[in-house]
């Protein structure tokens, strides 16, 4: 039985066009068709563009029973909110490095939401156990954790087919943590290029902090897994096209048309992302340096109208026609206009023989996530005499190295290199296409599709093991319902609170202290705070509690019934600390945002404030040196999360707890912690004895929770259950 594959995009590979519903010949749309009828079974949904009211339900039948997609309609409202402005003036010019052209309105944010709501409704009525969903680009990159947190064992993909640009741009976006938070849902998110998936990363860990390794991120007990997979095109479609009759029939009438002319073709949709203006400034240059090829050029602009309800797009292309107009204005000679502008569509034999006849292919965006008319334009040189011009900035520049290849904003590298490339000789342009279009007739849509969908499909999607907390809470709430004794020893930063940028912010919340205020009514259950602050911190935000305490992670501990602080640590010798501090401070200088804090018992580290990747870097280098010059004292130096720790190995949280222990004894025992300081906790040998270890992180736990939060949730409901 072949698996369903549900294919989600904002267009449908049907739009409705004023004929009625018209297949689109899409790149995407082709990549899907090849992939194998026998392993998956294709759906689609998604949006198939402007339908009036009354013919929707008509329009449904046909699309569900002729192409097997399920449409997602849009009112104007949310066409006008979601598409033209968060998706497009928002998201769209962020994506590909504009951030001069973003614009944004607050309740562009409502419709997004919304609008991706109703794609994910409409998915979790379809998908069935077992069936794979793969969702895809910018306009629903809130789709998979949508998805994913209604349905967590459906199998969701994600790829986005433009950049994904340096965080220093993408964090213009006032929405930027809740969309990279959307595309982490997925369990497998997919890009063009290497750099697509580094920027990624990077903007996951400055705006979610969430560190990750090169292909995958852990996050909340699972995995999303990144991958690199350039799209191709349609191979077998061009091949087929190019021994058709037809086509030769087409290319005779456009050399006849063309007679006499070298021929430069520019294909593409109306975007300013396309570089067309800077494209005109070049031609400009070549036709005024080249008065003698003046008869003998045609640059044929192929324009396809797109988005024409954004405002950008509109100005653009008034800017273009009459740019269009001035050129040829100056240039016209009595035999030849050199500019050839058609603002519309071709069939796809029109652009196949305009691709073939083309003696240069001048392809050169500002930026371009692949572009696929690069790689058609390739395909369709089947007797390699063409020479393709291809922007560096084009994602298919990483793959197709025989192109020129240009700076599209150097308006006197791109003329210089149409001239040369009018005049190769036939063996170098033989030479450099060739390989190409091996290359691009073999690593084409299909395969794309079918590394993507392979890859999604064979994914290890368990959970993290350790995550499994429901049986601690099970074993807590039948200790609490047994009337047994429990002790409670749980950290406080990162365990029981949330971390804060300032340490002093960070006191018992309201939800917190009703946590606390449950567990002091409990006789039965003894609760001890541990943490590596000072007993000072330790009294001003937990003093009135009838806890016990550990402070100075261990150093220091107040038990439930005494007023007074006793220290562990009367013999130790802390000398070390002057030595070791000049070594710290000369870090701090060196790392803007970091600091140094002297505990009593220890030194710290803390880069929470610097630059997380500097930071992080400049953490290890500190760890190895601190290592080195410690290697024959009795100190431990422990990189943990966002500091560098040294302290005694005579003192630990551990240690700290079997104290406690030596005077009371229990049926039950929990130890919570979030970081390494913890870990002395965690290997404990203690009967009865439960470890949990909130957050990410290598850990000796046997549990796992995700937050803090979810700690006061699990200790709050096993008590309430009890
Ligand atoms: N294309 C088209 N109609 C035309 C001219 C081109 O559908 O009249 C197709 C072209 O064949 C290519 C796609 O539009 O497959 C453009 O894809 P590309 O990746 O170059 O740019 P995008 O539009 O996705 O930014
Ligand atoms: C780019 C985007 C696609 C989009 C296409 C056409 O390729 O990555 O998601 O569908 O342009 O744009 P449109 O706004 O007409 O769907």
């Amino acid at each position: 039985m072949p698996r369903t594959l549900i294919n989600v995009s904002n267009r449908l590979p049907v739009t409705m066009g004023e004929a009625g519903l018209a297949k689109s010949s899409g790149g995407l749309v082709a990549a899907l068709e090849g992939l194998s009828r026998e392993q998956y079974a294709l759906r689609w949904i998604g949006w198939p563009g402007n339908v009036p009211e009354n013919r929707r339900a008509a329009v449904r039948r046909e699309l569900v029973e002729q192409f097997r997609c399920t449409p997602v309609f849009l009112t104007d409202e949310e066409e006008h909110g979601f598409y033209e402005g968060f998706a497009n003036s928002s998201v769209w010019p962020l994506l590909h490095y504009m951030p001069t052209r973003f614009r944004y309105e607050s309740s562009w944010w409502d419709d997004y939401q919304r609008v991706n709501r109703k794609f994910a409704q409409i998915v979790l009525n379809e998908a069935r156990e077992g069936d794979l969903v793969w969702v895809h680009d910018y306009q629903l990159m809130l789709l998979p954790a949508m998805l994913k947190d209604a349905s967590p064992s459906l199998r969701v993909g994600f790829f986005l087919h433009t950049p994904f640009p340096s965080y220093e741009v993408f964090r213009c976006h006032p929405r930027r943590d809740e969309l990279v938070s959307g595309m982490l849902g997925a369990d497998q998110v997919g890009f063009h290029t290497f750099n697509y998936m580094r920027h990624f990363r990077s903007s996951v860990l400055r705006l979610l902090g969430i560190e990750s390794e090169i292909t995958r991120i852990r996050h909340g007990g699972r995995t999303t897994y990144l991958g690199i997979y350039p799209i191709g095109i349609n191979a077998p479609k061009f091949a087929q096209e190019l021994e058709r009759p037809e086509l030769r029939d087409q290319i005779d009438h456009f050399r006849r048309t063309f007679a006499g002319k070298q021929i430069i073709l520019s294909v593409e949709r109306l975007d300013y992302t396309k570089g067309i203006l800077q494209r005109l400034d070049a031609i400009d240059l070549f036709l005024a340096d080249h008065q003698g090829q003046r008869d003998r050029v045609k640059f044929i602009f192929v324009s396809v109208p797109s988005r024409e309800n954004v405002e950008e797009y509109r100005e653009l292309r008034e800017e273009v026609e009459a740019r269009v107009g001035r050129i040829n204005g100056k240039y016209t000679t009595l035999n030849n206009a050199p500019l050839h502008f058609i603002h519309g569509s071709i069939d796809f034999t029109e652009l196949c023989a305009l691709y073939a006849l083309a003696d240069v292919g001048l392809v050169t965006p500002l930026i371009d996530g692949m572009n696929l008319v690069a790689k058609e334009y390739v395909a369709a040189q089947r007797d390699a005499r063409g020479v393709l011009v291809l922007s560096e900035f084009a994602g298919a520049a990483e793959e197709l190295l025989g192109a020129m290849s240009v700076n599209p904003y150097d308006a006197r590298e791109v003329a210089d290199a149409v001239a040369e490339a009018l005049q190769m000789p036939a063996e170098q342009r033989q030479h450099r296409m060739k390989p190409m279009r091996q290359r691009v007739m073999t690593f084409d849509a299909a395969r794309w599709a079918r590394a993507f969908v392979d890859d999604l499909a064979s994914r290890d999607l368990t959970p993290d093991d350790k995550s499994h907390a429901d049986e601690a809470k099970a074993a807590l709430s039948a200790a609490v319902r047994a009337g047994q004794r429990i002790a409670l020893f749980l950290d406080y930063d990162g365990t029981l609170r949330e971390i804060e940028r300032d340490p002093g912010a960070a006191t018992p919340t309201p939800e917190l202290r009703r946590l606390l205020d449950l567990l002091r009514a409990r006789d039965e259950i003894d609760v001890t705070i541990i943490s590596g602050r000072t007993p000072d911190d330790l009294d001003s935000f937990l003093g009135n509690y009838p806890f016990g305490l550990i402070a100075e992670h261990g150093a220091a501990i107040r038990r439930p019934t005494q007023a007074q602080w006793e220290q562990l640590d009367r013999n130790v010798s802390y000398a070390w600390m002057d030595e070791l501090m000049k070594v710290l401070k000369v870090y701090e200088a060196s790392t803007p945002g970091s600091f140094v804090e002297i505990k009593r018992t220890s030194l710290v580290w803390h880069y929470r404030r610097a630059d997380p990747e500097f930071g992080a870097w400049k953490a290890k280098q500190l760890a190895e040196e601190l290592a080195v010059l410690t290697a024959s004292d009795p100190l431990q130096v422990r990189h943990g999360r966002k500091i560098v720790e040294i302290t005694t190995t005579s003192v630990s949280k551990g240690a700290a707890i079997l104290r406690i222990l030596e005077a009371q004894t229990y049926d039950v025992i929990l130890v919570a912690g979030d970081d390494g300081t913890d870990e002395s906790m965690f290997k404990l040998d203690l009967r009865n004895l439960i470890t949990m270890k909130v957050g990410e992180g290598e850990t000796q736990a046997r549990f796992r929770l995700p937050t803090p939060a979810a700690l006061r949730r699990l200790l709050g409901d096993a008590i309430a259950a009890g």
